[in-house]
């Protein structure tokens, strides 16, 4: 009985992760999957490198020795950025093969046309690992949220943010040092800046759009911002508050579009998000028939992405086409409408209270420059216009002023 024969390109932590993850559970594998799964070649960038690979795989740094390979049944693909990814899945897919990717850029760009294709070839397309790293939350919307009607999307998809954040706060380190930590571990993308600018946290947001709503909001119309302006002094100020900063990528349906924001917010020890820290990565899901569900676990990391690209090697292996139909697009449904809601908001960069002209509901002669207002979010919107170095961050879920203890409390 000949087995699955599986090709892996690139070999940096997620690809190592999952080469390493195919040998030390091939007796799971070959039980679920009633075959054994052979890792046939893995595609390296450069071939002068010591690498602990069997030597009956063939390793190459030229993809067209794979492809030409005789038999040969899914591609993982775990390289960075667009190109040359898209080319060789495209190519996999055209050959007959199931394909899985952790390639969150590309799959944010090329996922439409890949899905398209594959369809066309009857082969299978796994994804789980682009999202969320070892949270299993594209399947849990795909096939386990089928009737309900999401409307809304919060997380933390960013484990590298999540983990500066956290160091920062916790362990009072710097930036830079945080970040550098964050590297070490092999949570950082290769170019930090994805993560640190909130890049990646927007592609992951806008493949979890497609599943959610089977649409996108408009890319130009999201605004992000990374987690580069969260200085130690605001964590201290927050956490005066009883409130931490979270790097939260937000998805909402209304009755016309889909709207998305991918910013740092404060939430308080009431929120699901507050106690997710460090490396870990958190999903909530607002629907109508379940309420809210909340996803959390580990959000990079060479085995929890690991864990999802396995994952997804058995969900495109035991793909049968009746499922297809069962794959169905999220229904459309009616959104009520509300007036635009007053919130809280933290607000630095700004020089006199007085010139906010907003209701201020705190502020403290410890932390100069930085207040709570009460007030929609156009009118915090249109006072960062006037006010170049002013930043403004929502804080979540509903809140009610303490009077006593001169802080927000927040009710979920
Ligand atoms: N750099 C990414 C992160 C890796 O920190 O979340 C997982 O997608």
């Amino acid at each position: 009985m000949t087995g699955i024969k599986v090709a892996i390109l690139g070999f940096g932590t997620v690809g190592e992760g999952v080469y390493r993850t195919i040998q030390s559970h091939e007796d799971e594998l070959t039980e679920v999957l009633g075959k054994k799964v052979e890792v046939a070649a893995i595609l390296v960038k450069t071939a002068k490198k010591a690498r602990e690979i069997h030597e009956r795989v063939l390793v190459t740094t030229d993809f067209e020795e794979i492809i030409r390979l005789p038999k040969l049944d899914v591609v993982i693909e775990a390289i960075v950025g667009q190109e040359p990814s898209y080319t060789y899945l495209k190519r996999s897919i055209q050959r007959g093969c199931h394909i899985v990717t952790a390639n969150k850029e590309m799959f944010a760009h090329h996922g439409k046309e890949l899905i398209g294709l594959a369809e066309e070839h009857y082969v299978q397309v796994g994804f789980e690992a682009t999202v969320a790293g070892g949270i299993p939350v594209i399947q849990t919307l795909r096939q386990l949220l089928k009737i309900n009607r999401v409307s809304q999307i919060d997380g933390i998809l960013n484990g590298t943010s999540n983990f500066i954040l956290t160091e920062m706060r916790e362990k009072k380190l710097a930036f830079g040092q945080s970040l550098r930590l964050a590297q070490e571990k092999g949570y950082a993308e290769a170019n930090p800046v994805n993560d640190v600018e909130g890049f990646d946290a927007f592609y992951k947001a806008m493949i979890l759009s497609r599943i959610a709503f089977g649409t996108e909001p408009s890319w130009q119309d999201v605004e992000r911002e990374g987690i580069t302006n969260i200085t130690g002094d605001l964590m201290l100020a927050a956490e005066k508050l009883g409130l931490r900063f979270k790097h939260v990528a937000s998805l909402r349906k209304d009755s016309h579009k889909i709207h998305g924001l991918v910013k740092p917010a404060l939430v308080g020890n009431e929120h699901p998000f507050y106690h997710v820290e460090g490396v870990e990565n958190a999903v909530n899901v607002h629907s109508d028939i379940v309420g809210r569900i909340t996803l959390q676990g580990p959000g990079a990391g060479m085995f929890p992405t690991a864990s999802a690209v396995i994952e997804d090697l058995v969900y495109v292996n035991q793909f049968h086409a009746a499922d297809q139909a069962s794959n169905r697009k999220p229904a459309s449904f009616e959104v009520e409408e509300h007036d635009e809601a007053v919130g809280y908001w933290f607000i630095h960069g700004v020089s006199q209270a007085s010139s906010l002209g907003l209701n201020v509901v705190w502020s403290d002669d410890d932390f100069a420059g930085i207040y709570i207002v009460k007030a929609t979010k156009s009118e915090v919107g249109q006072l960062a216009q006037q006010e170049s170095t002013m930043h403004y961050y929502a804080i979540l879920g509903e809140i009610q002023w303490d009077s006593v203890k001169q802080r927000p409390s927040v009710v979920i």
